[in-house]
């Protein structure tokens, strides 16, 4: 969408992966601090979005959404405020149908009423989801409140939920800043790899201004083993995927903070470039030594090695797999060991990699001639 956001995919929080509907204004607050204190602010993690259940069960008097007077009693307006002192945005979020998923009172119809309240209490983002939608197209649905928020004035990033319904990238880029392509993630190595490759069939569609989103992370929610939460983080951020934590960002272990705040591996997701990394090869028993790659600027490449067997393997990416010309050298820097592995590969380079790991690296030609030079 042409409003000026998401020239990178958005980093945050979303209240939903764990707390589901068990959230209030001090869950949110404390989220707020613990993203600053932690330093994932720093990192670029600067939407705190609150998800469904924040509202009371009925309109007002007046037909205007409001907050649930025991969870959110001092407002959104107020807790905007505080968000916003922070450094940080507030997200909020509604359905384009006539309840919310957990049946609170959705936008549809209601579009013009609640962008504007919204822009009202200083909310600088919106998921939009897509439960009791009386069987209307996503297509008619979405851009109502697409104008709704534009017509308000205020810089609005509008994430669409409507979970891949009509295969949102071929009409949603001039709808929303990103857009769901698939069912809701759960916390499982099955439903995560799964999703991968539901979300990777869309790669071309994706780039500044809008994203194709495989959901929310779920690292740090224990239903994953660290290496298979590395290569959840990694492939995401190499499919230019929303990267919105999802675990409770107050407790957060070592391993999970390691994860979430690995810069290298975040600069590929917010790569100027913007290009939806894919995969390219699949080997072995169901495919499962697989190679995921993608350019970056300044002809750099990223390359992940992504062992989804249940055994240690080892992957090869060759030039010819990946795309660079075969006479090109390259040096390549491992963005989970932090190093750089070797400042001279031709051809190929491979790597032993252990059960669901993941390996990520950047490869960078040697005297490369950039593109400006040509
Ligand atoms: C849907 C969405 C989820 C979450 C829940 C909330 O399932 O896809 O991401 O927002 O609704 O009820």
């Amino acid at each position: 969408l042409n409003n000026g956001l998401a020239r990178t995919p958005q980093m945050g929080w979303n209240s939903w992966n764990f707390f589901a509907c068990n959230i209030n204004e001090t869950v949110i607050k404390e989220t707020a601090d613990a993203l600053v204190s932690s330093g994932l602010a720093d990192l670029g993690y600067i939407h705190v979005n609150i998800d469904d259940c924040w509202s009371n069960l009925l309109r007002d008097s007046k037909g205007q959404l409001v907050p649930h007077p025991e969870t959110f009693p001092s407002g959104i307006k107020l807790l905007a405020d505080y968000v916003h002192s922070k450094g940080l945005k507030l997200g909020i979020y509604s359905d384009a149908g006539v309840f919310t998923c957990q049946v609170r009172p959705g936008s549809l119809f209601h579009e013009v009423d609640d962008a504007d309240i919204f822009a009202s209490w200083g909310v600088d983002y919106l998921k939009y989801d897509n439960c009791f939608n009386l069987g209307i197209k996503p297509i008619e649905r979405y851009p109502p409140m697409r104008d709704a928020l534009n017509a308000t004035g205020r810089s609005i990033f509008y994430s669409l939920c409507e979970w891949g319904e009509d295969d949102p990238a071929l009409w949603a880029k001039e709808v929303g800043n990103s857009w769901r392509t698939t069912d809701d993630i759960n916390d499982t190595w099955a439903s995560m790899t799964t999703i991968a490759d539901l979300n990777n069939k869309w790669a071309s569609y994706a780039g500044p201004g809008g994203w194709n989103d495989p959901d929310m992370l779920e690292v740090g929610n224990g239903g994953m083993t660290y290496e298979e939460y590395r290569g959840h983080f990694s492939i995401w951020a190499l499919m230019k995927a929303p990267l919105l934590i999802g675990c409770d960002v107050r407790n957060m272990t070592p391993e999970t903070f390691e994860i979430l705040s690995n810069k290298e591996v975040i600069a590929v997701n917010q790569d100027p470039l913007g290009v939806q990394g894919r995969k390219i090869q699949a080997n072995g028993e169901d495919d499962c030594q697989q190679v995921w790659s993608g350019p970056l600027s300044g002809d750099r490449m990223v390359v992940a090695l992504w062992n989804r067997c249940s055994k240690p393997a080892t992957i090869t990416a060759s030039w010819d797999m990946i795309g660079l010309e075969s006479t090109v050298s390259v040096s390549v820097r491992d963005l989970w060991q932090h190093k750089d592995i070797t400042d001279n590969a031709s051809v190929s380079f491979e790597a032993q990699v252990e059960a669901h790991d993941c390996h990520m690296y950047v490869l960078t030609p040697q005297a490369a001639v950039s593109r400006s030079d040509v």
